[in-house]
């Protein structure tokens, strides 16, 4: 069948097409037939008839672009070609015609917009551009890793395993005020690389990266649908789903995340950009690093609680990505849900900004002028600053389909005060991989101190410290502080969560760090203690610390399993302290 417009219903061509008929300077040689042949003659080279155009009329000039077009567009040998018209020539013309009759495609917008996964989806799996990223992972995956634009090579950008590294490989940028900007400079040059495949593969010219905002209502705290179905709509093998164990089993069937892990509730309630540990939105100031300095509230909460929860556990010795890709910074960006949960926080940093009350970007020049390395998508190396980055509309063309929609929290705001002083700390080193209640200490010296907390002090924080094990068990731990056996309202105890997000690192005799062993998690807990203190609970005899690990979540119908039998590593903490001051520098040792 032909199928341009203009050959559809031409019997003539159509005989030729079915070998039926010819067409030269002698049969068929004049007429409508031979005006559209002529017509179709221009589409494929405007120049092609230069002397009669489209005559309606097979002469000369015809029979020669006819000669021209059998040996430049169907390969005919020169020495065998004939000047009539028969069905290669008719139907590959037909072709032609109907490439030229098709709508251009739509220009490329100005302004990319990021939509929400679960918002695209409505009632079906299945959405263009759902359809469109997993055909580009694909298509990238297929790439070998010598190529900038691959998918390992991209993943390997954040961290990887394989040796020996590339220098602009382990580039992430953790527990510091560069994680957010590194990331999402790390996401707009990945977008572009996923949009050309996407466009090659004839996809939406206007795809931009989904996010996935699971701070909601069922289901949208469930991992997005396309993530879970087996095949493509074309009934090809989906590269969005990982195979058993590559997620945490409850999450990769479908079980809901719990409130407290997806909240960035404590994140926006913050005012400062930069600062301590505990205190700031977006992390300390460091030179460029890797997991060493202070991490902010947005990349605890819920960035590092959502890779682990979603990863589950880390195997012990494990030295590659089969098990628990999102729990390890050198795995997390191989799974494909990893750059929607990334698109979600870039969303919450803009949102953040927009709440206003004080919230700025810092203005110092050593996080303005930090320039970093990455790939655009014909694989040329790339660099770029922070200051490129700060406004993702103006200077990185995109735009997330959300309405700013938080109500502003009041202002916490965190008072310098001249030294940090140690109120209480445990004694001795604990092992949470089972639930731990353990005492803080109080001694004499201190207790004048304690009593002022219960009356409203604002910069009081509790620190757990030297948080050591040999792998990631892939749970969150609850924080619970005073928390009494027979309570029914958990709530009003709680301090926040923590997990061992970027342990690995940490372990690694190859990472250079500031020598402080294992990970350590900075809390504000001045409201709990003062709500603490309303309901009589603050007794300087009587101060416990709860760590609970938190049973990750069941697919959907089934029990959660039992903490104890899921046989987690020792996870060592090696104190837990409650202090007042400057966050910065956790105080040493109390003094009774
Ligand atoms: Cu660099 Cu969510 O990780």
């Amino acid at each position: 069948m032909l199928t341009s417009q203009l050959f559809q219903s031409d019997r003539v061509l159509q005989a030729i097409a079915d070998d039926r008929d010819r067409m030269s300077r002698t049969r068929h040689f004049r007429g409508e037939s031979v005006t559209k042949l002529q017509t179709a003659l221009l589409s494929w080279d405007p120049g092609a008839l230069p002397r009669f155009g489209a005559d309606g009329v097979y002469g000369n000039e015809t029979a020669r672009t006819v000669r021209r077009f059998k040996i430049e567009e169907l390969s005919v040998p020169p020495g065998q070609v004939i000047d009539d018209v028969g069905p290669r020539t008719v139907i590959r013309l037909d072709e032609i015609q109907a490439a030229a009759e098709a709508p251009p495609p739509p220009p490329a917008p100005s302004v990319f917009v990021r939509r929400d996964v679960w918002t695209l989806q409505a009632d079906a799996p299945w959405d263009p551009i759902t359809i469109a990223y997993a055909r580009a992972v694909r298509t990238m995956q297929a790439r070998p890793m010598s190529d900038p634009t691959s998918w390992s090579f991209q993943a390997a950008l954040h961290a990887t395993f394989v040796r020996p590294a590339n220098p602009v490989w382990n580039g992430c940028q953790h527990a510091s005020w560069f994680f957010l900007p590194w990331h999402r400079m790390y996401l707009f040059f990945f977008e572009k690389i996923v949009r050309a495949a996407v466009i090659a593969d004839g996809g939406p010219a206007d795809f931009a990266l989904p996010y996935w905002n699971y701070d909601q209502a069922a289901p949208r705290n469930t991992l997005p649908l396309p993530f879970r179905e087996a095949t493509l709509p074309d009934g090809s093998s989906n590269p969005l789903v990982l195979p058993p164990g590559g997620r945490q089993p409850g999450i990769a069937a479908g079980a809901q995340l719990r409130a407290e892990d997806t909240s960035s509730t404590q994140a926006m309630a913050t005012v400062t950009f930069t600062g301590p540990a505990g205190t700031a939105f977006g992390g300390g100031r460091s030179a460029p690093a890797h997991f060493d300095g202070a991490s902010g509230i947005l990349e605890l909460q819920p960035h590092n609680v959502i890779h682990t929860v979603i990863g589950g556990p880390r195997p012990g010795t494990a030295t590659g990505c089969a098990i628990g890709q999102m729990t390890d910074p050198r795995c997390a960006a191989l799974d494909p849900i990893f750059w929607l949960h990334h698109a979600n926080i870039d969303r919450l940093w803009n949102r953040w900004l927009d709440l206003g009350g004080g919230r700025a970007n810092p203005a110092d020049n050593a996080w303005l002028s930090q320039r970093f390395d990455f790939f655009d998508e014909t694989g040329t190396a790339v660099t770029m600053s922070v200051a490129d980055v700060l406004d993702s509309a103006t200077q990185l063309q995109y735009v997330y389909d959300d309405r700013p929609t938080f109500v502003a929290p009041p202002p916490r705001v965190v008072p310098v005060a001249p030294a940090a002083e140690l109120v209480a700390a445990t004694e001795r080193a604990v092992d949470v991989s089972r639930r731990v209640k353990v005492p803080l200490v109080v001694p004499d010296s201190t207790r004048g101190l304690f009593e002022r907390l219960a009356r409203g002090v604002s910069n009081v924080f509790l620190a757990i410290e030297e948080i050591e094990a040999e792998r990631n068990p892939g749970v969150v731990f609850d924080i619970l502080l005073n928390e009494l056996d027979d309570d029914g309202d958990p709530r009003r105890h709680r301090v926040g969560s923590f997990t061992l997000f970027g342990i690995e690192l940490m372990n690694d005799p190859d990472h250079v760090h500031d020598g402080a062993p294992g990970l350590r998690h900075t809390f504000d807990v001045a409201e709990l203690i003062a709500g603490l203190a309303a309901l009589n609970l603050w007794n300087p005899d009587s101060v416990t610390v709860t760590i609970e690990p938190v049973p990750p979540p069941a697919p959907p119908g089934e029990e959660p399993p039992a903490i104890e039998d899921l046989d987690l590593p020792p996870v060592r903490i090696g104190r837990i302290s409650l202090f007042v001051g400057e966050p910065g520098e956790i105080p040493g040792e109390l003094v009774s």
